[in-house]
């Protein structure tokens, strides 16, 4: 088992700076890193934050950028994950253009997952027959999803998949996500989760209770790897 952190912070904002610095420091070494990041209005704030940073804070030339989750729209959707990052993120850094894998939302979703596992296949080292992102961020969903493992999809965490077409339980919405084997076979898993209507799940998952094993965040526990969790006051219960 590896091992866990749970790092509680003020509020979104110090999380952002706070992240911001581990991610720094998580990417110090010079070799390509490859990074999966999370969809939903949390990751807006840190994408803000690091947009304002010295443009040689990260070493973004290395850094490669891939998504835990995409919805099956185009990326000028104002729903689409990747639209998102470009708004508050890439459109303000610079990264180079074939260090961006985005899911192609436009497409088919069944052959946007083959295409983004394809890519994967191709670009990330596997160890024990799956690719070893080496950090993926992800949030959680104020019904214990995280990436787009929902609870009435929970066998996504075992899908023998890299990837797999998911479907948003009240809109029916298609997804690409990446399966819970690839996230728990990363080396670093990092959960950003803020504000008041995640408390209680948070609080199930953290304190093991029965009502947890519904959601597929209670599932995420990297097999080598490290876990973090980026908690505000609001979604840790402090008051
Ligand atoms: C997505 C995300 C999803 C998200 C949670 C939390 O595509 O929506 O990847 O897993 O992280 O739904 O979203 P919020 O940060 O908006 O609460």
């Amino acid at each position: 088992m590896s091992d866990s952190q749970i790092l509680i912070f003020k509020n979104p904002a110090s999380i952002a700076e706070a992240f911001a610095k581990n991610l720094k420091e998580w990417t110090a070494a010079d070799k390509p890193f490859h990074l999966a990041l999370s969809g939903g209005s949390t990751p807006q704030i840190l994408f803000q934050y690091l947009s304002t940073l010295p443009a040689d804070y990260l070493p973004w030339s290395r850094i490669h950028l891939w998504w835990g989750d995409e919805r099956a729209v185009p990326a000028d959707h104002a729903e689409s994950n990747f639209g998102m990052t470009k708004t508050y993120l890439l459109d303000h850094i610079s990264i180079p253009a074939e260090n961006i894998h985005r899911v192609k939302g436009e497409v088919d979703p069944e052959r946007a997952a083959q295409e983004y596992m394809e890519e994967i296949t191709r670009l990330i080292t596997f160890k024990n027959d799956w690719p070893v992102f080496d950090l993926i961020m992800l949030g959680m969903g104020d019904d214990g999803h995280t990436a787009s493992i929902f609870p009435h999809e929970i066998y996504l965490l075992r899908s023998p998949q890299i990837c797999a077409v998911a479907t948003h339980p009240v809109s029916g919405q298609k997804r690409i996500t990446l399966t819970g084997r690839v996230i728990n076979a990363a080396e670093k898993v990092a959960f950003l989760v803020t504000g008041k209507n995640k408390t209680e799940k948070v609080s199930e998952i953290m304190k093991k209770l029965p009502e947890a094993h519904i959601y597929p965040a209670a599932y995420i526990q990297p097999t080598e790897g490290q876990l973090y969790w980026f908690l505000d006051y609001d979604s840790y219960g402090m008051a």
